[in-house]
């Protein structure tokens, strides 16, 4: 199953794009509408990009009031990608939320320092929603592991990673190309980070994963999954290549078949049978 991960596609400017995904998946949505960070807030590094967008939205009540309902009309399932600055915004969105997957973007500028931890915030929401609750962690995380647990035991439904990696890149002058200076750092350079997330994720937990990071073709996609994903987001490569849905779907069929597998479900956590049975071999 393959989603766009948040912020990297528009799909009322795009609606063919968001309806080539099963389900798109919204920029993260803020209490109070926010204008971004001044430009410049997008530059290219020679794998990927850095982005200090700086969570650029209409708010909570216009999104509610105006978005939503477009967003409905497109007919895909919708994820809503939920921030804030402390546990209380974040309930107090998802609890105006219904019919949707909610997605709470756990790794917002400042909410880094935010008194709640990221379980804090995540048992918030669950006690302020029924609905589908996913968290999307930062890959700055040492212990993935214990994050999913802690995640896991605060009621969440799903995790979603990884977000960006705190990135700089400077231009010929030496200054940094973003006005920001730093940014999320996205693209190519992530999977191997995002492969090792999920495969400590999966180890630790037995919750559904949307896997996310640098994801180009097929074969990455079936990477993530051989690690533990049970679906996966398209990020930095929409920028570049608005078919990228339709190709990688096509591609990952192909890559299932020369691997010998029948569907998606067969190469789930290949690659994490393949360490375990190492580690056993080990032991005796
Ligand atoms: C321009 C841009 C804007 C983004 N905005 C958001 C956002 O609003 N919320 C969020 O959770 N992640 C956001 N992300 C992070 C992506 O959803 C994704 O986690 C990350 O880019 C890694 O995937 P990729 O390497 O395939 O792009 C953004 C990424 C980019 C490049």
């Amino acid at each position: 199953m393959f989603l766009n991960a948040s912020g990297c596609l528009d799909a009322l400017t795009a609606p063919d794009v968001a309806r080539s995904l099963d389900g798109f998946v919204t920029k993260t949505v803020t209490p109070e509408a926010r204008a971004g960070n001044a430009p410049v807030r997008i530059a290219e590094t020679d794998f990927g990009m850095v982005n200090a967008i700086g969570l650029a939205n209409p708010g909570r009540d216009a999104f509610v009031a105006d978005t939503l309902p477009r967003l409905r009309s497109l007919g895909v399932p919708l994820w809503v990608s939920v921030g804030g600055f402390s546990a209380h915004d974040y309930a107090a969105t998802c609890a105006v939320l219904d019919d949707v997957t909610i997605e709470l973007n756990l790794s917002c500028p400042n909410v880094d320092e935010a008194p709640e931890s990221a379980a804090e915030i995540v048992r918030a929401c669950r006690e302020a929603t029924s609905s589908t609750l996913y968290a999307k962690v930062s890959p700055h995380s040492w212990d993935m592991g214990e994050t999913a647990r802690a995640i896991e035991a605060a009621g969440a439904d799903g995790i979603s990673m990884i977000n960006t990696l705190k990135g700089v890149t400077l231009d010929a002058t030496l200054r940094p190309a973003l006005a920001r200076g730093a940014g999320g750092y996205s693209g190519p350079a992530l999977r191997p980070v995002a492969l090792a997330a999920v495969m400590a994720a999966r180890r630790a937990t037995d919750l559904p994963i949307v896997g996310m990071g640098g994801v180009e073709t097929g074969r990455h996609a079936l990477d993530l999954i051989a690690c533990g994903a049970t679906q996966v987001a398209l990020g930095t490569v929409l920028f570049a290549d608005p078919d990228a849905p339709s190709r990688i779907r096509a591609e990952l069929e192909q890559e299932l078949s020369a691997h010998g597998f029948d569907t998606p479900a067969d190469a789930f956590c290949a690659a994490l049978k393949t360490v375990a049975s190492l580690e056993n071999s080990r032991k005796r």
